[in-house]
């Protein structure tokens, strides 16, 4: 596995650091939390950060999962978002916050923005560990970010290609002949 990584873009001690950051930035946001905090997350690409984000938010809340289709298999273009397993969460009244893998052309979280708008919580927040800002668009703003990145397709720390290499604790780009 590890002789397909081309190039290590963020390494384990970089993620933790950060990790640990914007867990305090999200925390110091919400100021006083009275127990009506949702974390919303998009599956699959976000379960290694979210299991390290919140373990690092010592306030009550309440975890969602909802899952969006853009990347099928080996495809490392985005071909639209459409969501595969629906927002059954009641979010009425709540404190949303979405955590996602990374923020590319912005289809997956616009498509979950306007759903959960729907559904009338109290506010909706958005972190994300990556995001690509030379393709991110202008209306999908984050409230957190990780890190900003060129436009070239990583994989790593819950991040795949064809649904290999999440296990990886760096994020990191593939060779050519892995791809
Ligand atoms: P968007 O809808 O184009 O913003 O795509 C977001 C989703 O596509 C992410 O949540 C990832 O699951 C996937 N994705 C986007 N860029 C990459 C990448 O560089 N590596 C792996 N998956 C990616
Ligand atoms: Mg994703």
């Amino acid at each position: 596995m590890q002789s397909n990584v081309a190039r290590i873009l963020i390494t384990e001690e970089q993620l933790q650091l950060r990790v640990g950051e914007l867990a305090r930035e999200i925390v110091t946001s919400y100021g006083t939390i009275d127990g009506h905090l949702t974390i919303l997350t998009i599956l699959n690409g976000s379960i290694i950060f979210l299991a390290d984000l919140i373990r690092r938010m010592p306030v009550m809340m309440r975890l969602e999962l909802v899952t969006v289709s853009s990347y099928p298999g080996r495809a490392t273009e985005s071909v639209g978002a459409r969501l595969t397993r629906e927002v059954s969460a009641d979010v009425r009244g709540q404190d949303v916050l979405v955590v996602d893998d990374i923020l590319d052309t912005g289809k997956t979280l616009r498509l979950v923005r306007q759903e959960l708008l729907q559904r009338g919580p109290r506010s909706l927040k958005i972190a994300t560990l990556l995001r690509k800002p030379s393709k991110a668009p202008p209306d999908v703003a984050v409230d957190f970010v990780g890190f900003d990145i060129e436009d070239e397709f990583v994989v790593g720390y819950g991040l795949d290609y064809d649904n290999h290499y999440r296990n990886l604790p760096y994020i990191a780009v593939l060779s050519k002949e892995a791809m």
